[in-house]
């Protein structure tokens, strides 16, 4: 064996040259890697012993992309295209043995390979529109060379890997081989020197790019497809126009539009929101006074108590993790409500063909409904979700206190209660943690883990390991009034009903908020949610305009009518006038003038006081670091990931023009307090400084 590189290794074995990558933990395409392939396989090529030539890697996985950390930076080494046409361009066929993950450049690597075999269970993908980039090593051109152009914009669209039955099923490996994986591709290689099998060269494979050829239904469909998803992207609409160039270009000249293409997407901002979304994501798994070791409590059981909107949609997320569930409910009516909503969920994922029908089984089996709360004393973790009630909460709490083993860990999933003083009457106060799911909880990504004062490091670790199993973000905040989300969501709502008394409406606020990325505005919201949350007919006197709309029967989409008219059949929402004239009327009364507002202003009105109450989180200590704010607004209230969440787009404008512009809104609000900017915030505008700075 030879020492290419300090990652790569050559040995031959007869007549099978066989290359393997070793640079943990994941095998990135480092310059290590690029140089020691290049090398290693010229090496192979002079060599006349050697008739083909394996290419694995060690540890976990095949290369599973590129090294993010080089994105923009002044290549060194050998270049990714070098290493990859030394492979394509070899006289010898070259196989790679894949297991794991064969991800972005590491796939883009295997497709310049002749053949490639994999163990049953590796997955294959090009992940890069996740990052907001493209698949810029050739990927958009040989991917749907061999998988076909519609397969290949589904996978580079989505970003979402395959397994190795659709990779075999789809052309994308040549075979599944089990036993030690080196031994089997030198055994396939040699198979393919044996039968003289030709040297398969992807790029220079048409039949699937004439298939698509004049067909241009097949673009504007998956166009179609991804408009709500992708919608203030760049990067999906850049890929499909490179398999457009796949399909209607010469090879080389459509590389060369690839090449383009990347290096715009990848200079964007865009993409370096991107990346920097993905960083703080790992960054918030990092709790400094809780280290990697700490004990975890194994969690085999969990119980759920409450069966309604939360209760149902948490148990999902564990039934699916493979892990039981047993839901508490007051009352058997409920109960049954509760389950056949879980029920049609999986039906209905199932009928989209997103599980089988023995998923479907498997997982509602592992649900079990009661009525006895101390049916819940072998689990390992109870999770309560019953009203947003404290004296109700504390019964509960006392109750598990009495009823659950040692060592259970004891959650609320209250959405802006104290913790502490739920665990106060727990007798376990180490225990008690908050885990705040986010509706609908079986969809959601983000759970805030809350801690209390003393909640323990086991519940803290098991907690975060455990979010990561059931395929959530976890982000530790500290208990306040709406933890971190809701109480930057807060700040956000006295801002937008604010504005509609000043001049704006509803539509207006709605619509710059649409179009700055989140899905919907705060008015098509809140008519969501309901806007008799806490409005009571008996004692309502249209003192507010919510009241007003309230005593309308204009109580949001679930009445047809809220802020907005919906259509009964399709939900869509029109502006409806008579609630224009009611806001004028109520101004008009209230003595206030109304003004022309500018997007500008509606945005920045709606969006720096959330900024503002990010630094009084920071400040308070409830937050770890500004980077977990923007995961919590990222995945759980849709704010748009291109713009890398409030924290990095206010460090983007710059601190001190938010907080002058912050002045000039509290002038001209007649000096409301509201806008008092946050002792950080002014000492980083201050300084200069930024939230990255801290
Ligand atoms: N709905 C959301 O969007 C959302 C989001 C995050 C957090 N939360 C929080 O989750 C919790 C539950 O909210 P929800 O929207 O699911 O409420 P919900 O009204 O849909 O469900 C509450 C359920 O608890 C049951 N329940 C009440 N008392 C009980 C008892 N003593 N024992 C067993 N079951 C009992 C009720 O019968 C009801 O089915 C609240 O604390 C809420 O603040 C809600």
């Amino acid at each position: 064996m030879t020492a290419i590189t300090d990652v790569v290794d050559l040995e031959v074995r007869g007549k099978i040259a066989l290359v393997t990558v070793d640079n943990p933990p994941v095998n990135a395409l480092a310059r290590g890697v690029r140089d020691g392939l290049f090398e290693a396989v010229t090496q192979a090529r002079e060599d006349a012993a050697v008739e083909a030539v394996v290419i694995v890697c060690k540890g976990r996985t095949f290369i599973a992309g590129a090294d993010i950390r080089e994105f923009g930076r002044p290549p060194e080494g050998k270049l990714i295209f070098e290493a990859q046409d030394v492979i394509e361009s070899s006289p010898k066929p070259v196989v790679a043995a894949i297991h794991g993950t064969a991800l972005g450049g590491g796939l883009e690597v295997a497709l310049c390979c002749h053949y490639r075999v994999a163990v049953e269970s590796a997955r294959f993908g090009l992940p890069e529109v996740k990052l907001g980039i493209l698949p810029g090593a050739g990927g958009t051109q040989r991917l749907p060379r061999v998988v076909g152009v519609e397969k290949a914009l589904s996978m580079m669209t989505s970003g979402d890997p395959i397994g190795a039955d659709e990779a075999l099923a789809t052309g994308l490996i040549d075979a599944i081989v089990s036993g030690d994986l080196s031994e089997r591709a030198v055994a396939y290689a040699e198979q393919v020197v044996e039968e003289g099998r030709p040297l398969e060269k992807v790029r220079e494979s048409n039949d699937e790019l004439d298939a698509a050829r004049g067909k241009p239904e097949i673009f504007d469909g998956l166009r179609k497809g991804i408009a709500r998803k992708t919608r203030g992207f760049l990067a999906p609409e850049a890929i499909v126009q490179c398999v457009e160039a796949a399909v209607n270009l010469p090879f080389d000249e459509a590389i060369r539009f690839e090449r383009e293409q990347f290096v715009k997407l990848v200079t964007s901002h865009q993409s370096i929101a991107q990346r920097y979304c993905f960083f703080a994501e790992r960054q918030a798994n990092k709790i400094p006074d809780v280290p990697k070791d700490t004990p975890q409590r194994p969690i085999r059981r969990v119980g759920i108590i409450g069966a309604g909107t939360m209760g149902g949609g948490i148990s999902m997320n564990f039934a699916n993790a493979g892990i039981p569930v047993t839901i508490v409910e007051a009352k058997q009516e409920a109960l049954d409500r509760g389950l056949s909503v879980v029920r049609r969920n999986y039906e209905r994922s199932a009928s989209r063909g997103r599980i089988s029908q023995h998923d479907l089984e498997e997982r509602l089996a592992r649900i079990h409904g009661v009525l006895d709360i101390e049916l819940l004393a072998d689990c390992d973790l109870v999770i309560e979700a019953v009203f947003e009630n404290m004296d109700l909460k504390k019964d509960i709490f006392r109750k598990l206190g009495d009823v659950c083993k040692n060592g259970a860990i004891l959650a609320s999933n209250t959405s802006a209660l104290d913790i502490n003083e739920i665990a106060s009457v727990s007798g376990r106060p180490e225990a008690v943690i908050g885990l705040h799911f986010f509706s609908p909880a079986n969809v959601m990504k983000l759970i805030e883990i809350v801690r209390g004062n003393e909640t323990g490091g086991a519940a803290i670790a098991t907690c975060m390991a455990l979010a990561k199993k059931i395929g959530k973000v976890a982000v530790l905040v500290g208990v306040c009034r709406g933890f971190v989300g809701n109480r930057m969501l807060f700040a956000r709502t006295v801002q937008s009903e604010k504005l509609i008394l000043q001049g704006a409406l509803p539509w207006d606020v709605d619509r710059v908020l649409y179009d700055f990325g989140f899905p919907m505005g705060p008015f098509a919201m809140y008519d969501l949610a309901g806007l008799d949350i806490g409005w009571n007919p008996k004692t309502s006197r249209g003192e507010t305009l919510r009241n007003r709309l309230c005593e309308m029967g204009r109580r949001g989409q679930k009445t047809g009518a809220g802020y907005y008219n919906y259509d009964p059949e399709t939900r869509e929402h029109t502006p409806e006038p008579e609630v224009a004239s009611l806001i004028r009327d109520y101004a008009k009364e209230k003595g206030i003038a109304l003004r022309d507002i500018d997007d500008e202003e509606i945005l920045q009105r709606c969006l720096f006081p959330m900024v503002n109450e990010a630094a009084k989180i920071l400040e308070e200590g409830i937050a770890i670091r500004p980077s977990d704010i923007d995961v919590v607004w990222v995945n759980g209230y849709g704010w748009p990931q291109y713009r890398g969440g409030p924290v990095f787009w206010a460090d983007s404008l710059g601190l001190d023009a938010i907080v002058a512009r912050m002045k000039e809104f509290q002038e001209q609000d007649g000096g409301d307090r509201f806008w008092q900017p946050a002792a950080l915030l002014e000492q980083l505008a201050r300084e200069g400084k930024g939230f990255k700075d801290l």
